[in-house]
């Protein structure tokens, strides 16, 4: 049989729903005053297109990704466990509002929660 079920970028939606969701995604973080301050100075356009190509491939999508590694990129902002969890929180609102399947949206979570130590910095820290 050739009956493949289609990779998480797929179920999501593909490109453009994605490119979507990341532009949704950031609107709720620029508005939470918890997460806004840390993009202050950042290139949101740059943010987005860079977070677009990074999820494309975390989700099984084209590995296009050209952006800094996060572990540097995230270093030395301050940014904690509960930062993170908002953060995916959002991402996890836009999906649902969007109706995507709760299945999915676990399998999206999931990805992300693999970054977690190299965006909190946590991996830095003995234990
Ligand atoms: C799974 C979660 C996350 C992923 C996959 C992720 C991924 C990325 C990517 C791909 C970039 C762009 C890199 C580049 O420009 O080359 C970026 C930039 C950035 N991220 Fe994250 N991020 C995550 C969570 C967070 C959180 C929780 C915060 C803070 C609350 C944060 C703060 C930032 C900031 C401030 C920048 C811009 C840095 C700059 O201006 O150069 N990120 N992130």
């Amino acid at each position: 049989m050739t009956d493949k079920s289609p990779v998480l970028f797929e179920r999501l939606g593909g490109a453009a729903a994605i490119a979507n969701y990341v532009q949704e995604m950031y609107q709720r973080v620029l508005a939470d005053p918890d997460l806004a301050s840390f993009f202050a100075d950042s290139s949101m356009d740059r943010v987005k297109k860079m977070q677009y190509h990074f999820l494309a491939s975390a989700f099984d999508g084209p590995a296009d990704y050209s952006g800094a590694e996060l572990t540097k990129i995230h270093a030395d902002r301050g940014i904690t466990a509960k930062h993170f969890a908002k953060f995916c929180g959002h991402f996890a609102d836009v999906l649902e509002e969007h109706q995507v399947a709760a299945r999915d949206i676990d399998d999206a979570l999931g990805r992300l929660a693999m970054f977690k130590d190299k965006v909190t910095g946590d991996s830095n820290i003995g234990g």
